[in-house]
């Protein structure tokens, strides 16, 4: 039996899947902050370009891929399907395992799959830079990846811990020609608000986003560009499912499970997004969801419409949140303290067709430290939560399961958080209930 399944160049997907026409209910549209009312293409113009506009409502099931956007995936893509024979035989279990390793891209992660698109997109209109937030440093990189290969800026706002956690995310950045501020930044009126109020923050995914569309909005050569949550984003994300379900056909397998780690939820919607019909036909595999307990999103947070950001610019989207104002504690998995959730996903929870679950960070990194040993890789601290429940998974499983993870990315510029792992220093930190219930309340009130 083969260790890696490889898909012929040739035999990339030429489509991306659009979920959006099989959602039954249809998903809750956005709504203009002011008005409270569904918001129009128009308003969202000021940050996007209309390309990316048009594929957030598109009623087209499948969307092309434009030639130069999947010339510069051929850089890395069809990315391999790995069966983790070794990962197995140390858990002593007769499931089989399989990953889909998305470390393998420029940046080393899942995030240039949209990033490429969104550069490609803005490119066409005009826009001469794209700013961002990062969490992790993975998307802020692949964006920065992206903007060079069509000759544009890039501005990125790191999330401040991460930035202090992890300076050669910052290195890598700076080396494609971006440039990146930790934020809280005094560059913007969002971020002075909050180091007024404490000089010392350690930022949030919310906070970098406001400071990010700020920007964008109040320079007329520049655009917004979001890694995650958005329909287009985990649009673009389903590269990674489609050649999932050509390479099981190659091996002759049928999946049982598939799990992904989960922050705004754009690695694991673009894993799961293309086996959804079947399991609305009631045949689909089990959908597995794992998120931190510091930021338990989808596990602990209530379905409704909320801000995207703190300063509370962005559109409101119905989805699983715990606050827009909710400041989660500084675990290394900068990628998962995103306090909303996809739209598409939350839906999908909301729905039954997607489980959930989470773990505290010591026994994340324990899983790292065991696949690593025998698989030979390095997990990302956000991939950790997935590699956790799948040996969770593996362990419970009848002979012959096949489980199907998104290996999101590699962790290589974690080591920090390896380090403090192994010297025994990591901090099991479960979310503040009464933070969670504070920045419930500041939810918006809305009558959809
Ligand atoms: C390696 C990695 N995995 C997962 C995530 C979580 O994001 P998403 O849920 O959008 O895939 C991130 C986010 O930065 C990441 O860097």
């Amino acid at each position: 039996m083969d260790y890696r399944i490889i898909l012929p160049e040739k035999d990339m997907p030429k489509q991306w899947f659009n979920i959006l026409p099989d959602l039954s209910p249809p998903l809750a549209p956005p709504l203009d902050p002011a008005t409270g009312q569904p918001l129009g293409p128009e308003k969202l113009a000021t940050i996007f370009p209309m390309a990316v506009i048009e594929q957030e409502m598109s009623p087209h099931r499948w969307i092309d891929i434009p030639q130069p956007v999947w010339d510069i995936y051929r850089l890395y893509r069809p990315t391999p399907l790995v069966r983790a024979h070794r990962l197995e035989a140390a858990l002593g279990t007769k499931a089989r395992i399989y990953y889909k390793n998305e470390s393998l891209s420029p940046a080393g992660s899942h995030k240039p799959n949209t990033a490429i698109a969104q550069a490609y997109y803005n490119k066409m209109e005009g826009v001469r830079r794209l700013t961002t937030e990062t969490g992790a440093g993975q998307w802020g990189t692949a964006l920065s990846f992206a903007c060079k290969m069509f000759g544009m800026q890039c501005t990125v706002y790191m999330v401040r811990c991460s930035y202090e956690q992890k300076p050669y995310r910052g290195v890598l950045i700076r080396s494609y020609g971006a440039e990146v501020f930790p934020s809280p930044s005094p560059r913007t009126a969002a971020g002075r608000a909050v180091l007024a109020e404490n000089p010392d923050s350690g930022g949030s995914l919310g906070l970098a986003i406001s400071e990010a569309v700020e920007d964008a909005a109040t320079h007329e050569d520049a655009k917004y560009s979001l890694g995650s949550v958005l329909n287009h984003v985990l649009l673009h994300q389903t590269i990674t499912g489609l050649e999932t379900q050509k390479q099981l056909a190659m091996a002759g397998e049928k999946p049982d499970v598939l799990v992904g780690c989960v922050g705004g939820g754009s690695n694991f919607g673009g894993l799961i997004l293309p086996f959804v019909p079947q399991k609305m036909a009631g045949k689909g595999p089990r959908l597995v969801a794992v998120e931190p307990k510091a930021c338990p999103t989808l596990t602990k947070g209530e379905f409704r419409y909320d801000y995207g950001d703190m300063a509370k610019m962005t559109p409101l989207l119905k989805m699983h949140t715990l606050g827009s104002g909710y400041f989660p504690p500084p675990i290394h998995a900068g990628g998962l303290r995103y306090h909303g959730d996809a739209p598409i996903l939350s839906h999908l929870v909301n729905q039954g067709l997607v489980e959930s679950t989470s773990y505290f960070q010591t026994e994340v990194f324990e899983a790292a430290r065991f696949f690593l040993q025998n698989e030979g890789f390095l997990p990302a601290p956000e991939t950790a939560h997935a590699v956790k429940a799948v040996m969770d998974v593996a362990r419970k499983s009848d002979p012959g399961t096949v489980i199907v993870f998104l290996y999101s990315g590699h962790g290589l510029l974690d080591l920090g958080a390896y380090d403090a792992f192994n010297q025994g220093n990591l901090k099991d930190d479960e979310f503040a209930e009464e933070d969670i219930r504070k920045a419930l309340a500041s939810c918006p009130q809305v009558g959809f």
